[in-house]
């Protein structure tokens, strides 16, 4: 029976908030223009975010959601009774509740996240929706690290789970550390379950994050219309465009803004030279093969336990385990 009154226990780890007038001035001043991508991500882009996940083009969430579906009972039975979900970036928490579902009896599951009123909603309803589950919402960085030292102890085994290939907006250097990271959380009878995003056609991936209504490039230039809202910028956002290309080279998505037009661009006092052309980097989204990830794992210290993909071979979900 659910209860409606059920709420998550709340731990509040918030990191000292960083500067994005800083961040945006820094990356603003190389001589290669970047903002880091977790910049994109405030409430109208966290917004625009879950638009893209709807759209034809943007494959990644429905087929990550379908290998979950088509495999929860399997991933639960190599897990066991009694397992303790730790969510890296719990979002809205909608993945983790096909697992929860499925899973035989899970002792609870910890959400961690840095948005805090995102946290609040999504575990609050993790919590109503599963009543018998302890729920902790635990508001924190994930890449930085992290003390899970009052988090209950699991009965059973932890699985930590980082789906939506977040992980490919990682460097690979930086996504081993974050591994490595999580190898310490889940311990050495622990798991992690992670979703990454599969090498394929360049241009299913090109339309993915080019796609015709145009949400996409909005996700991007939301990053100028912050700056404009937050930092006094004069950005005149029609004069840049969204560009985002496959490196096959690279194996990733590399998204830029791009200047129209020279111009010149006043944020927070301080001004910025643009040549016709010139780009911001924004993000890159890199791409694996089932192999190649697997390699990556191993030097966090993971061993591959299983992986699973759809019939297309668009997306993969790989279990791993502490060598
Ligand atoms: C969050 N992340 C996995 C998305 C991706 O596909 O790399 C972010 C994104 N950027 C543009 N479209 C989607």
């Amino acid at each position: 029976m659910s209860s409606k009154t059920a709420r998550a226990e709340f731990h509040d780890q918030t990191p000292k908030a960083e500067s994005f007038r800083d961040c945006v001035i820094e990356g603003l001043s190389g001589r290669e223009k970047s903002i880091p991508c977790r910049f994109l991500y405030d409430e109208r882009g966290s917004e625009l975010f879950e638009a893209i996940c709807e759209l034809p083009e943007y494959y990644p969430t429905r087929t990550e959601m379908g290998i979950l579906e088509a495999n929860a009972g399997e991933i639960g039975t190599l897990m066991g009774p009694h397992c303790q979900l730790v969510e890296f970036g719990s979002g809205s928490s909608r993945k983790v509740r096909i697992l929860l579902n499925a899973f035989d009896r899970p002792s609870s599951y910890v959400a961690i996240e840095i948005s805090r009123e995102a946290l609040k909603e999504a575990s609050d309803a993790v919590a109503g929706l599963f009543p018998d589950i302890s729920v902790v919402a635990v508001c924190a960085d994930y890449m930085a690290p992290m003390d899970l030292s009052k988090i209950p102890e699991a009965e059973g085994r932890r699985l930590g789970f980082f789906p939506g290939s977040t992980i490919g907006n990682l460097e690979p250097a930086e996504a081993i550390n974050f591994l490595a990271g999580c190898r310490r959380v889940v311990g050495s009878k622990g798991a992690m379950l992670v979703g990454v995003d599969l090498k394929k056609d360049p241009q299913v991936l090109h339309d993915a994050y080019n796609d015709a209504q145009g949400v996409t490039a909005e996700f991007s230039l939301n990053l100028l219309a912050r700056i404009n809202r937050e930092l006094k910028g004069d950005f005149d956002i029609a004069r840049f465009a969204h560009d985002a290309s496959y490196s096959e080279e690279r194996g990733r998505i590399e998204i830029f803004i791009r200047s129209e037009a020279d111009q010149i661009v006043t944020v927070d006092g301080e001004s910025f030279r643009f040549k016709a052309g010139e780009r911001i980097h924004t993000e890159d989204s890199c791409k694996y093969t089932v192999t190649e990830f697997q390699q990556l794992a191993a030097r966090a210290g993971f061993t591959a336990m299983r992986c699973w993909t759809d019939p297309a071979k668009l997306f993969s979900v790989h279990l791993l385990r502490p060598t």
